[in-house]
């Protein structure tokens, strides 16, 4: 098992535990909390039958008393019926001894989970297992939860550290291929924003990774889970541009999300690696990564079996009107995180639009 931990002062720093199958040894990392017996599991059907035996072991173990909340497969359970219908089903399992909410899925679970918990009663503690690559190295670390309303994603949430992320490896063996690729989207952006080492460890082990070798996975969730953790604790509110690294490869990927309606299309992690692609070649064009280190990055994305073209199905009008729409465009001004070398990221502003245009053109497949 390794560790990584969120420092925050002294009442909400919490540990990232990660490793294969530590779920069954996660005892005395949970008991070290004291939050009480009473833990509610917030999942989803597909996941409780597929892991239900190793979680409950686990768990049981530390001699919690058990409830488990089911909802839905799908983005759409991150909405305010769903929060209030969990929040509902707590109420009459609250037995007024502190209960305390365990997220156990991916990023749509653990968001709608952690929400729910900062707002029952003000705030209830609640503890991350997540079980897709992405929710390991992204979203079950860093507090932000939230719901999506019909007008936008997380437009409604809040910042809300979990006590404790358990990252049990061996639970990725059942995910499908497709994500397994979606996640390393994000690693290979903490390779690229902070991580040489990481980086050449992905060149080099691309192939073990994908066959879901233990140790290598182990590795590169831990220091993807080390890299978010730092700049968590760095600007836990998104307040100081530091978290905004975080956003490399998201504007363009996220317009491309956007225009094509979040259809099954590119799923987030595969629009995230053409939104690399494009941001590493515009810095090249801008003479700020040499040629080399952008051709190693488009290589690596294209080793870990992600698209690095875009369907003619999506008109680029419609990805450059999406992107004017991004959350990152303040006062009209476009920002882009941009890499200067494997490693290393820098925020720029106000990047010409036809240079975002005719990059975006070249990626047509
Ligand atoms: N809070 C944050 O900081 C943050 C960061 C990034 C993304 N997000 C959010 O995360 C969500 C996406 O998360 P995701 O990519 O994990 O998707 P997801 O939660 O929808 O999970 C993807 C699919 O995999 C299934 N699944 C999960 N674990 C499995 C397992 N071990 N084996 C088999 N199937 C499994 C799920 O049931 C689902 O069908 C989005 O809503 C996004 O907004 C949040
Ligand atoms: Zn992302």
């Amino acid at each position: 098992m390794k560790r990584a931990k969120v420092s925050l002062g002294k009442k909400r720093s919490y540990n990232i535990a990660i490793g294969h199958k530590i779920t069954s040894s996660a005892k005395d990392l949970i008991r070290g909390l004291r939050l009480g017996k009473d833990a509610v599991i917030i999942t989803n059907p597909a996941i409780l039958s597929l892991h239900k035996n190793a979680v409950m072991r686990g768990l049981r173990r530390a001699s919690l008393d058990i409830s488990t909340i089911k909802i839905p497969d799908s983005e759409k359970s991150k909405s305010n019926r769903q929060v209030i219908k969990i929040i509902d089903s707590i109420v009459k399992m609250d037995k007024g001894r502190g209960i305390f909410i365990i997220a156990l899925g991916g990023g749509v679970v653990g968001d709608v989970a952690g929400f729910a918990a900062s707002i029952y009663k003000r705030g209830i503690p609640y503890i991350q297992i997540p079980t897709t690559v992405l929710a390991q190295v992204d979203s079950a670390i860093g507090g932000k939860v939230a719901i999506d309303l019909r007008s936008a994603k997380n437009l409604v949430g809040a910042f809300y550290q979990p006590r404790l992320v358990l990252s049990d490896t061996s639970f990725l063996r059942s995910l499908p291929m497709r994500q397994i690729r979606s996640g390393l989207g994000e690693i290979i952006k903490y390779g690229v924003i902070k991580d040489r080492r990481l980086f050449k460890f992905l060149e080099e082990n691309i192939k073990n990774i994908l066959k879901l070798d233990k140790a290598s996975l182990e590795y590169i969730i831990y220091r993807s889970s080390r890299i978010k953790a730092a700049i968590v604790e760095k600007d836990e509110y998104d307040k100081k541009g530091i978290r905004a690294q975080l956003n490399f490869g998201h504007t363009i990927g996220h317009a491309l999300e956007a225009s094509c309606g979040y259809s099954k299309l590119y799923s987030h992690g595969e629009a995230v690696g053409i939104g690399m692609v494009c941001a590493s070649e515009i810095a090249v064009k801008m003479g700020l990564l040499n040629a080399g280190s952008a051709k190693r990055i488009i290589e690596l994305i294209k080793k870990a079996g992600l698209p690095t073209k875009i369907s003619r199905k999506i008109k680029i009008e419609k990805i450059m009107k999406a992107q004017s729409y991004d959350k990152k465009i303040i006062h009209g001004v476009n920002r882009f995180v941009l890499p200067v070398k494997i490693g290393k990221v820098k925020v720029f502003e106000d990047i010409p639009k036809k240079l975002i245009y005719e990059t975006i053109r070249k990626r047509y497949a």
